[in-house]
């Protein structure tokens, strides 16, 4: 049982960093209680460095308070939630240090930088589930509604047993090779590229999709721009990129599936572009995030002269998440996807139940993560990952409630 399940004073949040996810998280928990019947919660305090830049970000993005040090907010009574929007390099600090203070986190992806990290965290989230302390990683993607809707599809059977998934992340910001240096750039503070940034979101959805769990890697990794201009501008010189730009792998399924993954940071072209397609022997589907409100669906089992892919427009009440928004047809964004995240997490802590995706779930993405990286090391030879160290495939996760 939580601490704090089925308490009734508001439930305290403390976020850390407020820039990208800052913002995006911020306008989830200022307008989940709106569209949700959620528990009680309040904006209490954000974290960040500078003092001045925080408090202006907390009266333009509603916390009632601004810390400059984000221990201060773990010895606090009052805070009961800590939801972490920093870089990868200090997930593993923070979200140990706050689930030993008995805090539930909710932890931007990836998990981690490194495996090391990774396993000490999830011990560490273990450790607080066993006293009712919740934790999830912000893999968003599984709460935009049409992919909600893809594996409901995919578990009750509808395209029949998955043989071949293809999940490619694209995006082109980084296709100038003037778009400057930045922590993204840099193995230590990143951990890697396009691989833990976004390739991290396409396999979290494969294994979220198919419920199932990956035994075999292949991968392939590749920097095209080495030396980028520094923090100084021009005037500073170029500095070296140490991460990947673009990665390649293939997975195999316990299943028999074999799913290929793409990610690249200069898709020239492709802004936000996570495609999902998913072929079974009994039918396809198809997803593309630049047109979220989407799903295409191929029955296999119409009669052949009538088959071809159906475009169905997730935006009915019957869809998950769908009926606290617009009436039919009155689409949704981006943005709604941590606005489900948010309200899916606040119920899981207040009625005591782990939330998904966990960080065994979290673990299970960087195990592949560090295959690829092993296997791109090695000509892209095969790299076993052994089922024992593999979380159950259930805990892949569902849409609680959705
Ligand atoms: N779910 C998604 O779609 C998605 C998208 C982008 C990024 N992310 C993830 O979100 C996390 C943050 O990325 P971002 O894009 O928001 O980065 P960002 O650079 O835009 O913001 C990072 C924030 O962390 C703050 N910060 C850094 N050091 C700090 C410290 N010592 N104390 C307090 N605050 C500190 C910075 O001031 C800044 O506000 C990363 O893990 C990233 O992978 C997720």
């Amino acid at each position: 049982m939580s601490p704090d399940a089925g308490t009734t004073a508001p439930l305290g949040v403390a976020m850390i960093g407020y820039a990208f996810m800052g913002k995006a998280h911020s306008n989830a928990w200022r307008n989940v209680a709106s569209y949700f019947d959620v528990p009680a919660f309040e904006q209490k305090v954000l974290v960040g460095r500078d003092a001045a830049a925080v408090a202006e970000a907390a009266a333009k993005y509603g916390w009632a308070e601004t810390a400059t040090d984000w221990r201060t907010v773990l010895d606090r009574d009052d805070i009961h939630i800590i939801d972490v929007c920093a870089p990868g390099w200090m997930h593993a600090e923070i979200a140990i240090a706050a689930l030993d203070a008995g805090k539930h986190v909710l932890l931007e992806k990836p998990l981690a930088n490194t495996m090391a990290e990774a396993e000490a965290m999830t011990a560490a989230a273990a450790h607080a589930r066993s006293k009712g302390v919740q934790s999830m990683v912000g893999f968003n993607y599984r709460r935009v509604p049409a992919l909600a809707l893809a594996k409901e599809l995919i578990a009750a059977g509808r395209i029949g047993t998955v043989r071949h998934v293809r999940a490619a992340y694209l995006q082109d910001w980084l296709a100038d090779d003037q778009a400057p240096m930045s922590w993204r750039l840099k193995k230590e503070t990143a951990g890697s590229g396009a691989l833990g940034d976004i390739a991290s979101h396409a396999i979290d959805q494969v294994l979220f999709l198919l419920d199932d769990r990956v035994t075999e890697v292949s991968g392939r990794v590749h920097t095209f721009v080495n030396r980028r201009p520094g923090t100084g501008g021009q005037a500073g010189g170029l500095e070296d990129v140490t991460v990947d730009d673009a990665a390649w792998a293939t997975l195999s399924l316990a299943s028999g599936a074999i799913a290929s993954v793409e990610a690249s940071r200069v898709a020239t072209g492709r802004k936000n572009s996570l495609q999902l397609e998913v072929f079974g022997d009994k039918g396809a589907l198809r997803f593309d995030l630049e047109n979220l409100n989407e799903l295409q669906f191929l029955d296999a089992t119409a009669p052949a002269r009538e088959q071809g892919f159906r475009r169905i427009l997730v935006s009915e009440p019957e869809h998950p998440y769908v009926d606290a928004w617009w009436p039919q047809g009155h689409i949704i964004g981006w943005e709604h996807t941590f606005t489900h995240e948010v309200r899916d997490f606040l119920l899981a802590v207040s009625s005591g139940t782990a939330p998904s995706p966990s960080f065994e779930d979290g673990l299970e993405v960087q195990r592949i993560l560090d295959a690829v990286e092993q296997s791109a090391a090695s000509n892209s030879t095969l790299v076993q990952l052994s089922p024992a160290a593999t979380p159950a495939a259930g805990t892949a996760g569902t849409t609680e409630g959705a």
